[in-house]
């Protein structure tokens, strides 16, 4: 038998010298301190401070939060949220308590899984089944009504749940909620986070009147704040010997250039681990290099969690271009034979031809793959056009190793 080299109590008993604490960098984490969003957090203020009084029966508030990928959004959204919950429960004098409730609307499509939740919230016992919606949003008015307590709902990503007209019936019944039928007298204050920067010619007229308290906008980061939140973030979960202000500075040059705080913190996080790998007392430029190559460009979380059919057409699609280096454009016809063989050998029935168009508009629209028409021309005369697809920066193997061994 060959003598292993591996020192394996050893390795464990080794001291992380550039990681204090991973949880620091996960998505979900709230950072004690928002650095740079201190103006957005006092409009959010000065907006949302009346559903902090005794009046249980006013109206409720309502912001539109517009921003690029990686601006702050959601942190910031969900910070203001936790605090002005906070604040109704520890306040005793006659203030009635706030629900913060963030839900992210990639994830919950429906309004049926959105307003199941909120019940579930409130009632935990809350049937799953059995009802329509609206139904459930009558339920929810009775509930806070009874309960005495304020709603406030930030829908995240709002945009994938109004695409059908009965949708945009339900955001409406939940803006004028004082005039419905639905609500009684209970207050429901709504945060909706957007990053189409067209929100208000691309929503119908009866919303936009409705949001015309008003859209707070997000811009990016320049490069002092980028790095700012970068040493902040560096300060809380990594040693302090472990980085110097120029590694800071040169995550923050690359971040800016793509205007995303979330790539500059996953950047970091990545280059701390790969120092970590290498037994590097601290993160050099090389752990900066190695890094960037091996972050993944969307949050993978965009792929895995997309639903059934928008996954079948992505692997689909991923496998065309994994074919070898000349496949780099398919046409929506290739597409949909290899999709309808994927939906077989998975035992799922295909969409048809309509429905399957518009799962290729919504994982357009997502940024996950390309969509180009282009005019066809033979002898010289119009031949009609051709539609083709492609993945720009997401590496197709990558693709397919997330979504192969999914159901
Ligand atoms: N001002 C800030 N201070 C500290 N951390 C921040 C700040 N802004 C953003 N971050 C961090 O950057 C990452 C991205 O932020 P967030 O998720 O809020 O972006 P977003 O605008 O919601 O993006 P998306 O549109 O992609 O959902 C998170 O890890 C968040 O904690
Ligand atoms: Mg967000």
């Amino acid at each position: 038998m060959t003598e292993s080299h591996f020192d394996l109590v050893n390795y464990l008993n080794q001291k992380n010298r550039i990681i204090k604490d991973d949880k620091k960098f996960e998505p979900s984490f709230i950072p004690s301190q928002l650095v740079h969003r201190e103006a957005e957090l006092a409009q959010m203020a000065i907006h949302f401070k009346s559903i902090l009084s005794s009046d249980l029966h006013q109206a409720g508030k309502q912001l539109v939060i517009q921003g690029s990928v990686g601006t702050g959004k959601t942190v910031s959204v969900k910070q203001f949220g936790v605090t002005l919950e906070k604040i109704s429960n520890e306040q005793k004098r006659g203030i009635f308590p706030i629900l913060f409730v963030h839900l992210n609307c990639r994830r919950c499509r429906s309004w049926y899984l959105i307003l199941t939740r909120l019940l579930r919230q409130l009632v935990p016992a809350f049937p799953l089944r059995g009802f329509s919606t609206d139904e459930l949003l009558s339920f929810l008015g009775k509930i806070l009504t009874e309960k005495k307590i304020k709603l406030l709902l930030c829908l995240d990503e709002f945009d994938y749940l109004i695409t059908t007209s009965q949708d945009r019936d339900v955001l409406y019944s939940l803006l004028r909620h004082h005039e419905g039928t639905y609500f009684d007298q209970a207050q429901i204050s709504l945060f909706l986070i957007t990053r189409n920067p067209h929100i208000e010619t691309d929503l119908d007229e009866g919303i936009i009147s409705s949001l015309s308290q008003g859209i707070l906008r997000f811009e990016p980061y320049n490069l002092d704040q980028m790095s700012d939140i970068l040493s902040t973030r560096a300060n809380e979960g990594l040693y302090e010997e472990s980085f110097s202000s120029e590694i800071i500075k040169q995550i923050a040059i690359l971040a800016v250039q793509r205007k995303d705080a979330r790539y500059a913190i996953e950047l970091l996080w990545r280059s701390a681990k790969i120092a970590e790998c290498e037994k590097s007392p601290f993160i050099t430029f090389e752990h900066i290099r190695k890094a960037e190559v091996s972050v993944f460009p969307v949050p993978q979380s965009f792929i895995t969690e997309l639903p059934t059919q928008h996954k079948i057409i992505l692997l689909a699609l991923a496998k065309l271009l994994n074919n070898g280096p000349t496949s780099h454009k398919v046409t929506t016809f290739e597409l949909r034979m290899e999709y309808e063989q994927l939906c077989d050998s998975k035992g799922v029935i295909p969409r048809k031809s309509t429905q399957f168009w518009l799962y290729l508009k919504d994982l357009s629209k997502q940024g996950i793959i390309e969509l180009s028409v282009q005019n066809r021309h033979k002898d010289g005369k119009s031949a009609g056009r051709i539609t083709t697809l492609s993945i720009i920066d997401i590496p197709v193997e990558k693709i397919i190793e997330l979504l192969e061994g999914l159901d």
